[in-house]
């Protein structure tokens, strides 16, 4: 007899991901493969990060730290809010996770009920699509275009009245790299208030910012969920290391949650993260690296005829336009790694109505490989 598979566990694959194993596989297999499909840095953590780590490994047990997060890394990302922000915030609202993906899932879980609708605009980062099905949670896309720099503002958001349960916003954002301004997103954080809409805030992609200034919900209000990351600014990735700060009434839901989901937040990784914020030098010089490479495709890809991006203001993402060049960015995609080993991934990850006629570039490997990448494109295009 066949056993069932749950319907709920079938979610769409994290595209961005297949083609990673896909150009990891070519990698494997001889090919010189650059990888604009991924969105990590390819920068280690801090040197301090990792001296921290090395003095952790010898020094301390290691074993569960309270479901959390341990206090002295709860109070560095209260501080780092008093110094970035000039936000004063008390470190028991911090909940350290594994990774902002454990954020989403504690947040999901502890503010909604089954069947309700969380809004976000289109294009976004599959994973809020994905995570929230999974849950039996309903995503609404909101379709946001280049007239509203691809973010639920209020002119999107307002229509939906009180029809929907949650919306999330990410500014910089995934895949478009665009930002909403700091009054769009008070305007946006009173509008949640209004409405009774709980708001997640996920704040990823701040610090790694090339024009406008990134604000967090925290300025305007206490009743959103503002999500982090040691992923992207901090260069730590793999160390599966993010927090969240939580509104007061719901900590102990989320505390109950955590300790039955996850236990804890990995220990090594948090005992490291203690140093990450002493690093500012250190992660500039990721972040000036990222801005030259983003003026370099900038003023390269369009030699290759891609040439219509969505303005990207942060995080290390161009996401170009190329209905003229394809109507099937997967196959674009294949073909591209096939043919000139540079890796990227198509638009239909993050919005899977128009994705077909765009793509998302990383920008966040080296120079040379992007030099590299542009080098290989123009000469395909040609
Ligand atoms: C917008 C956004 N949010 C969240 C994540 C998840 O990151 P992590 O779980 O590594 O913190 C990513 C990863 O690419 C992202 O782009």
């Amino acid at each position: 007899m066949t056993i069932k598979i749950a319907k709920r566990g079938q979610v769409p694959p994290f595209i961005a991901m297949d083609v990673l194993r896909a150009a990891n596989e070519r990698a494997a297999a001889g090919d010189d493969v650059l990888h604009l499909e991924v969105g990590q840095p390819s920068t280690p953590a801090p040197a301090a990060v990792l001296a921290a780590a090395r003095q952790a490994l010898g020094r301390q047990t290691l074993g569960y730290t309270d479901a959390l997060g341990l206090p002295a890394l709860r109070e560095a990302i209260a501080g780092h809010y008093r110094e970035r922000y000039g936000v004063a915030l008390d470190p028991s609202r911090v909940v350290v996770t594994t990774g902002s993906s454990g954020a989403f899932l504690l947040a999901f879980l502890a503010a909604f009920e089954h069947g309700e609708r969380v809004a976000l605009a289109a294009p976004a980062y599959p994973a809020y699509r994905n995570i929230l099905t999974a849950l039996d949670l309903v995503p609404i896309e909101l379709t946001a275009g280049p007239e509203h720099r691809f973010q639920a503002t209020l002119d999107v958001l307002r229509p939906q009245g009180q029809g929907i349960d949650g919306l999330i916003v990410a500014s910089p954002a995934n895949p478009t790299g665009t930002m909403l301004a700091p009054d769009e997103l008070a305007a946006i954080v009173r509008h949640c208030r209004d409405m009774g809409i709980r708001l997640v805030s996920d704040e990823i992609y701040h610090g790694i910012v090339y024009s406008v200034t990134a604000t967090t919900a925290l300025s305007s209000g206490d009743e959103a969920f503002v999500i982090n990351s040691f992923s992207k600014y901090f260069s730590m990735t793999g160390w599966r290391l993010g927090w969240m700060v939580v509104p007061e009434d719901m900590l102990r839901a989320i505390e109950c949650l955590a300790q039955n989901l996850f236990i804890s937040p990995p220990a090594l990784s948090q005992h490291a993260a203690l140093a990450a914020f002493a690093c500012r030098d250190e992660l500039d010089a990721n972040v000036a690296r990222y801005a030259r490479n983003r003026a370099l495709l900038l003023d390269e890809l369009p030699k290759a005829g891609i040439s219509r991006f969505a303005p990207a203001d942060g995080a290390f993402y161009l996401y170009a336009d190329v209905a003229h060049l394809t109507n099937d960015s997967p196959e674009f995609c294949r073909r591209m790694l096939r043919e000139i080993g540079v890796a990227c991934t198509p638009g239909t990850d993050f919005d899977p109505t128009r994705g077909n006629a765009t793509l998302r570039l990383s920008f966040a490997g080296t120079t040379d490989a992007m030099v590299e990448a542009a080098r290989r494109l123009k000469a395909w295009r040609r």
